[in-house]
C-alpha cells in the first residue's frame, strides 16, 4: 500500500526505511526537497518525492506527518482537503527548545497533544498518534527484534484508524499496542510512563491494562 510521509528529518527518515523494508510504496515530502531527494535515492524504487506537500497525498491511503509539534498546524491547513478518510498518524511531541538550548512542553500540563491535534484536523480525518515514544535511534534499532518482536504504542478514537495504524505498525517490524484514547497521549510522550519503554506484548499489556 502506498503512505505518505511529510518530514524526511531524523525521525521520518526512520520510519521512512522501516515501512519501505516491510514493503510499503512511500511518497515523501520535506520543506526543503533536498533531504526527501536524499532519503529516496537511499530507499531505492519504494520511495518516491512528491513536489509539494499535499501532492504527497495523492492515491495515498494513510499519511505520517513525522514534524516538530510547531509546525504542525500549519501543514495539517495545507493538506486539509486530502485528508478525508485517510489514517493521519503524528509521532510528535509537544515540546519546544528555547535560545538556550532549554527543552519545554508546549501545552499546559493537563492539556494533551492528541487532544489539540483533533481540534487541528479536518473532520473526516481518521487520526492515531504513534512513532513518536522512542528515539529515532532506538526505533531503528528495536525493529523486527527477534524472537519477539518489541511493541509499539499508540493512542487513537477511531476503531478503523487503529486497524491502519496497526498494519502500519506491523509493516515497521513492531507490534501494536493500544494505549488508549487521544486523550491518553501524554503517556506515550517525552515524560510519560511508556516513552522509551522497549518491551514485549505481555508487558505492554499489563501496562495498558488492555485499553
Ligand atoms: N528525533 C527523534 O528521535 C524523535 C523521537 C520521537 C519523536 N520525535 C518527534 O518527531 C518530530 C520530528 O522530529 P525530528 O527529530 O525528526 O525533527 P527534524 O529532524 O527537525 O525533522 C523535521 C522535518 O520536518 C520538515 N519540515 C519542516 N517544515 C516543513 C513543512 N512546512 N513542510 C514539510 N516538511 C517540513 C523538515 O524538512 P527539511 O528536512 O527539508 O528541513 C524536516 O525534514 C518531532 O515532533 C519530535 O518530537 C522525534
Amino acid at each position: 500500500m502506498t503512505t505518505a510521509l511529510i518530514g524526511t528529518g531524523t525521525l521520518g527518515s526512520v520510519i521512512a526505511r522501516l515501512l519501505a523494508a516491510g514493503g510499503e510504496t512511500l511518497q515523501l515530502s520535506s520543506a526543503d526537497h533536498e533531504s526527501a531527494r536524499t532519503l529516496a535515492a537511499e530507499i531505492g524504487p519504494r520511495a518516491v518525492v512528491s513536489g509539494e506537500n499535499r501532492d504527497a497525498l495523492q492515491g495515498a491511503d494513510a499519511v505520517v506527518l513525522a514534524l516538530r509539534f510547531t509546525i504542525l498546524q500549519g501543514v495539517i491547513d495545507e493538506i486539509a482537503e486530502r485528508l478525508t478518510g485517510k489514517l493521519v498518524v503524528v509521532p510528535s511531541n509537544p515540546l519546544g527548545i528555547d535560545a538556550q538550548g532549554n527543552v519545554s512542553r508546549l501545552l499546559p500540563k493537563e492539556q494533551s497533544s492528541g487532544a489539540v491535534l483533533a481540534g487541528w484536523l479536518p473532520a473526516g480525518a481518521r487520526s492515531a498518534m504513534a512513532f513518536g515514544t522512542l528515539s529515532a535511534d532506538v526505533l531503528k534499532s528495536s525493529s523486527r527484534r527477534s524472537p519477539e518482536l518489541a511493541v509499539l504504542f499508540y493512542v487513537t478514537d477511531d476503531d478503523r484508524a487503529g486497524e491502519k495504524v496497526e498494519r502500519l505498525i506491523r509493516t515497521a517490524g513492531y507490534e501494536p499496542v493500544k494505549a488508549g484514547g487521544l486523550q491518553q497521549s501524554s503517556r506515550l510522550e517525552v515524560g510519560g510512563d511508556l516513552h522509551d519503554l522497549v518491551v514485549g506484548t505481555a508487558e505492554a499489556r499489563s501496562l495498558t491494562g488492555g485499553a
